[in-house]
């Protein structure tokens, strides 16, 4: 009898990196994580890693240096300037594929390691958010351009949970995990889809856990109370790793784990 061998993949996703102190934890502990778990690749999205807002090559290099793989972006991709001729030079550094098609950057790349490829896809809700054509049409497109991929990932970019969860089922079956990122708070839905594909609503955030989804929070709660602007800091207490694991035998996937760790004291 015929057997074809597939290989065990495993990939680290984790959720928007919030300032300095969400990238000092994925410094300190994705080289543990990368034995522990296993890791073949490793994507992160970075939208929030320079001061809680956007990015910067600066931030980016660091998250590289770091090991992550794929960066993905969101609705803060172009807050810096420095970055635009970056998202066209730097091609492991996506923003949404459905941004219109002047606006910098790219929205798939395919990164290989081993032998294995991971086919990476970034994606915006439209809920909300300013996009330039509908995630879940502009989603055929950028499927054809890493269809040669071994695996792959979608991370949906999207305030409504239900987008997210319409596109994890539009692509069950056809990718290997559909992962939600924007809101920086994990959801309990983790789970292999009937097709084989990782799903989850929202990974969560990569930063200080004392905060409110990455700000000071007595500064957020000024704002609120007050109805008058005020500056935002990154908050910096009690940081911690959200993230989750999905591991695949060739495109399917087997398993998809939430990784919540608390990080060093900043
Ligand atoms: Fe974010
Ligand atoms: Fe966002």
């Amino acid at each position: 009898m015929l057997q074809v061998w597939r290989r065990l993949t495993t990939i680290l996703f984790i959720g928007d990196v919030v300032a300095r102190p969400g990238r000092r934890v994925v410094r300190d502990l994705l080289p543990g994580l990368r034995d522990e778990l296993g890791l073949d690749f490793v994507v992160a999205n970075g939208e929030n890693a320079a001061g809680g807002i956007g990015i910067t090559p600066k931030e980016a290099d660091e998250l590289f240096r770091a090991g992550v793989d794929v960066i993905t972006l969101g609705n803060h991709t172009y807050r810096h300037r420095e970055v635009w001729p970056y998202l066209d030079t730097q091609p492991n550094i996506l923003r949404p594929a459905n941004f219109l098609p002047t606006q910098p950057g790219r929205g798939t790349t395919v990164v290989e390691r081993d032998g294995a490829s991971l086919g990476v896809v970034n994606l915006s809700g439209n809920l909300f958010m300013q996009a330039g054509s509908p995630a879940l049409v502009t989603i055929d497109e950028a499927l054809r351009e890493v269809a040669e991929a071994d695996l792959v990932l979608v991370d949906m970019h999207a305030e409504a949970t239900s987008e997210k969860v319409a596109l994890g089922w539009h692509l069950d079956g056809r990718v290997t995990a559909v992962v939600g990122t924007h809101t920086h708070v994990p959801t309990a839905d983790a789970r292999v889809l009937p097709g084989g594909t990782a799903y989850i609503t929202d990974v969560g955030m990569t930063g200080a856990r004392g905060g409110v989804i990455g700000v000071r929070r007595e500064q957020s709660i000024a704002v609120m109370r007050s109805h008058m602007p005020q500056r935002y800091d990154a908050a910096d207490e009690d940081p911690w790793l959200n993230a989750v694991v999905i591991r695949a035998h060739g495109r399917r996937a087997d398993a998809i784990e939430q990784i919540l760790r608390p990080g060093s004291a900043p």
